[in-house]
């Protein structure tokens, strides 16, 4: 069985996901794991592969506070920058891990605007969204991919019973979090199909 990290996830939908279809699978994050799961590191990232620097497969969901196209306007108007040139060399981080130690690669992230693609060097190579994996909600997901076959829906949801999820969500602290939880559907999909390619 394959040896799996999921960078930058707290909740543990991927990881126990993979988990599920028996593969050794990690999770990393800054925030503790909301499943309080022995199979979760709570630190940066970045340290945590110096230590272990080998896998099968990573898939990552770096921030997109100051990537996404959707607040693209902010960069201009609070003077972001910065932050989005940080926020684009971390999401580059993961797409230029050393083929060697890393041969498949997934970074998920919204539709980024045309600032962060030029940092991060390429545009995604698939958007998908929940209701091709049998959630009723529509927010578009681009998957930038090393070696893996992209994504095939598993359950269409009709456009009649679809909503977005995040105008559902009342304004609270923890609304960011979660609006970034990614869908179950979504996570089963990943691990039964790429799990299958390790
Ligand atoms: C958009 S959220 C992804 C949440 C994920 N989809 C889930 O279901 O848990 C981005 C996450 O990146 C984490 N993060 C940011 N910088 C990090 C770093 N240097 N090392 C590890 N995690 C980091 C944040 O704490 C945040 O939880």
């Amino acid at each position: 069985m394959a040896n799996i990290l999921i960078a930058c996830e707290f909740s543990g939908i991927v990881r126990e996901a993979f988990r599920k279809q028996g593969h050794k699978a990690f999770s990393c994050d800054l925030l503790p794991s909301d499943d309080n799961s022995p199979y979760h590191c709570q630190g940066d990232i970045k340290e945590f592969f110096k230590l272990f620097p080998d896998w099968d497969l990573i898939i990552a969901h770096p921030p997109c506070t100051r990537l996404a196209n959707s607040g693209v306007r902010w960069l201009q108007e609070r003077n972001l920058w910065n932050e989005m040139r940080e926020g684009a060399e971390f999401f580059k981080f993961f797409l230029t891990l050393s083929e060697k130690n890393c041969p498949r690669i997934a970074v998920e992230n919204p539709i980024s605007h045309k600032y962060a693609v030029e940092i991060i060097g390429r545009k995604y190579d698939q958007i998908i969204q929940p209701w091709q994996y049998g959630e009723p909600y529509s927010k578009a997901t681009c998957l930038w991919l090393r070696n893996l076959p992209k994504l095939q829906p598993t359950k269409i949801i009709p456009v009649e019973e679809r909503e977005q999820k995040c105008h559902l969500l009342p304004p609270s602290k923890d609304r960011w979090k979660l609006r970034s939880v990614t869908y179950q559907g979504i996570a089963d999909a990943m691990a039964s199909q790429w799990g299958k390619v390790l």
